[in-house]
């Protein structure tokens, strides 16, 4: 786990902390800010380290297997239970269990947890004896649970039984000193991983990246960091290659490039951005004298546009999937978001991701 910002300074010292005891850790964050890499990090100092770390991403298992999937079951219980099988639990006897995503977990499966947690207890699906593990229990949310609590999608009793010890990860807009040890990382792993030359970065450039908020967090910065690399891979890196990445326009950059410069560079830099305004300003008188054109071609204000002989010829799966190409594309493929738009839950949504081929959280911004 990188990072000498102070939080990060702080939450090292947490974990070194409790992870020698066996106290259940629920950590919060924001999607991206590395939940699991500190719940791996809790059980790697734990005595458990050479026991299975096993992950379970509670919002990726259909509604109708996840107690089967967790606590396994026996042999004939349902149609298609046709061997015994080992649930979660039992696979990371010894070890930890990590809930990732609990907030998802369906309310009648909260019930059980209850049990499991306290003691070690749970039951096979179709079994009836009662089973023993010793299991330790990680959990993570970028929810808010109290507010799943408030709309009864969560059990206040499970909530207090998992925040023994809460962790909250900061997202990265709030240690931004972070930042560039992460970048230099990520750039030194991938280009040792795929055998390519890193030509250098510019300081205005390296500037910009430090100080931008990176609402997607770590894996934001991860996979801008790769693409960045892997796109620009015979050069020095500038702020044009790093604004191109990011998709953002040029005219949004004027403050934050000018801090750190001598007053020659600044004034160079402001001219430069006036001119670019300039050409900018220019564009959009463009633009807009074609509206009229762009009107006539009917596509609405939010973008997704299906012509009119596609929607004569079109499935409702082809339909579906164009709908939800166009929210990935939009969110950056951020599971959360694509669902609260939809109205549909994170699991519906995972599925029909891998249905039509959607890599889930491109990154989740
Ligand atoms: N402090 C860190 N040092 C090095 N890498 C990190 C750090 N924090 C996060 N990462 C990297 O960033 C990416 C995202 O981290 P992680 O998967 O732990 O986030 P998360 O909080 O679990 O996100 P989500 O809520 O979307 O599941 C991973 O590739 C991880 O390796
Ligand atoms: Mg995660």
């Amino acid at each position: 786990m990188l990072g000498d910002s102070i939080p990060i300074v702080e939450l090292r010292e947490i974990i070194k902390q409790v992870a020698p005891t066996d106290v259940t850790v629920l950590i919060t964050g924001e999607s991206g800010s590395g939940k699991e890499v500190v719940a791996n990090e809790i059980h790697k100092l734990s005595k458990r380290s050479e026991k299975p770390f096993i992950t379970v991403n509670c919002g990726a298992i259909p509604e109708g297997i996840i107690e089967s999937e967790l606590f396994g079951h026996v042999k004939g219980s349902f149609t298609g239970a046709t061997e015994n099988r080992k649930g979660y639990f039992e696979a990371a006897n010894g070890g930890t269990i990590f809930l990732d995503e609990i907030g998802e977990l369906p309310m009648q499966t909260q019930v059980k947890f209850l049990r499991v947690i306290e003691n070690g207890e749970y039951m096979k699906v179709g079994g009836n004896k009662t089973e023993k593990v010793d299991v330790r229990i990680i959990a993570a949310t970028n929810k808010n649970l109290e507010q799943l609590i408030q709309n009864n999608s969560f059990r206040e009793d499970l909530y207090y039984r998992l925040r023994s010890i809460n962790i909250t990860i900061p997202p990265l807009r709030e240690r931004k000193s972070d930042i560039k040890l992460l970048f230099e990382s990520f750039i030194s792993q991938f280009t040792k991983r795929n055998s390519i030359e890193f030509k250098g970065i510019t300081p205005e450039a390296m500037d910009f990246i430090g100080n931008y908020n990176w609402p997607g967090n770590v894996r934001q910065l991860k996979n801008f960091t790769e693409s960045l690399i892997t796109l620009n891979s015979d050069k020095v890196i500038d702020l044009d290659d790093v604004m191109r990445q990011l998709s953002i326009p040029k005219s949004e950059i004027l403050p934050a490039t000018v801090n750190g410069y001598n007053k020659q560079d600044e004034r160079q830099l402001l001219f430069g951005a006036l001119f670019e305004l300039k050409k900018d300003i220019m564009d959009i008188k463009h633009q807009l004298s074609h509206m009229e054109e762009a009107k006539s071609a009917a596509v609405p204000e939010n973008g997704f546009y299906v012509s009119d002989d596609k929607i004569d010829n079109i499935s409702f799966d082809e339909f579906e999937q164009e709908l939800l190409t166009y929210y990935y594309n939009k969110y950056n493929g951020n599971i959360n978001r694509i669902a609260d738009k939809l109205k549909i839950s994170n699991r519906t949504l995972y599925r029909k991701f891998k249905q039509y081929g959607l890599k889930n959280g491109k990154y989740n911004l």
